[in-house]
């Protein structure tokens, strides 16, 4: 996501996954510190979800006049934006895309128009976020759908597995050792004991997941 924030090329990405996976966790932690319009859909009117992406927009052009502009539709929206915008950067997310959709079949055209139309010589990152996977999958991501061909990225997420705790625990103790060699000798004792407990913790945690001797025998190794 960083390498693509970076490429400052248009960006239309399709994240997905079953619900409470971390979606909106993850862009929340992305947009931190960048410019950004992030939108939740939801059921309310269109009329309603417009004006408030109208007032998140304003909010990142600095400018209030921008959230009292006659806005008719999606389209419009983004045109204006564009307009307004003064260049650089954006990234603009829509989160639960697929509510828009069951309120509004052809939301996926809609927004066909407005990446070829407004967005591909653009710089906005726009990306898109839904926990119906099957929605996403043939709304959005599918030959059928108006917008296949358009995206530059798809990730759909996935609950971390044990395998994935490899890889974080040897960092851990990485840092650990690193840590002890920067401690003063007098809180050496007090460094070590909290490490061991940490192993301890581990191995704990390992056996008490039936885990513990192959993991213990790869981290030893390490
Ligand atoms: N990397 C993380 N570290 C710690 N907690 C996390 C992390 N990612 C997500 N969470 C927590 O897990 C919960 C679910 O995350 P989040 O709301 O981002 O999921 P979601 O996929 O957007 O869910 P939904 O489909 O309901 O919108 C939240 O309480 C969030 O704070
Ligand atoms: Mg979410």
């Amino acid at each position: 996501m960083e390498e693509k924030f970076r490429s400052k090329d248009p960006e239309l990405i399709v994240i997905y996954g079953r619900r409470r996976i971390g979606k909106t966790e993850l862009i929340a932690r992305f947009v931190r510190g960048k410019p950004a319009v992030y939108f939740l859909a939801d059921r309310r009117p269109e009329r309603d979800l417009l004006e408030e992406f109208r007032g998140k927009m304003s909010q990142v052009l600095g400018d209030e006049s921008f959230s009292k502009l006659e806005i008719s539709g999606w389209l419009e929206l983004f045109k204006e934006f564009l307009k307004w915008w003064k260049g650089g950067r954006v990234i603009i997310v829509i989160d639960e895309f697929p509510m828009l959709i069951e309120d509004d079949k052809a939301i996926p055209s809609v927004f066909q128009k407005i990446w070829d139309l407004e967005l591909e010589n653009s710089q906005v990152m726009l990306i898109l976020l839904g926990s119906s996977i099957s929605m996403m999958e043939t709304e959005v991501l599918s030959y059928r759908s108006p917008l296949y061909g358009r995206r530059t990225g798809q990730w759909k997420l996935q609950p971390l597995r044990f395998h994935h705790l490899r890889g974080f625990f040897k960092e851990y103790l990485r840092r650990i050792s690193l840590g002890f060699t920067g401690v003063s000798a007098e809180f050496r004792p007090i460094f070590l004991s909290l490490t061991q407990m940490s192993r301890s913790g581990i191995t704990w945690l390992l056996e008490y997941s039936g885990k513990a001797s192959s993991f213990m025998a790869r981290l030893n190794s390490c």
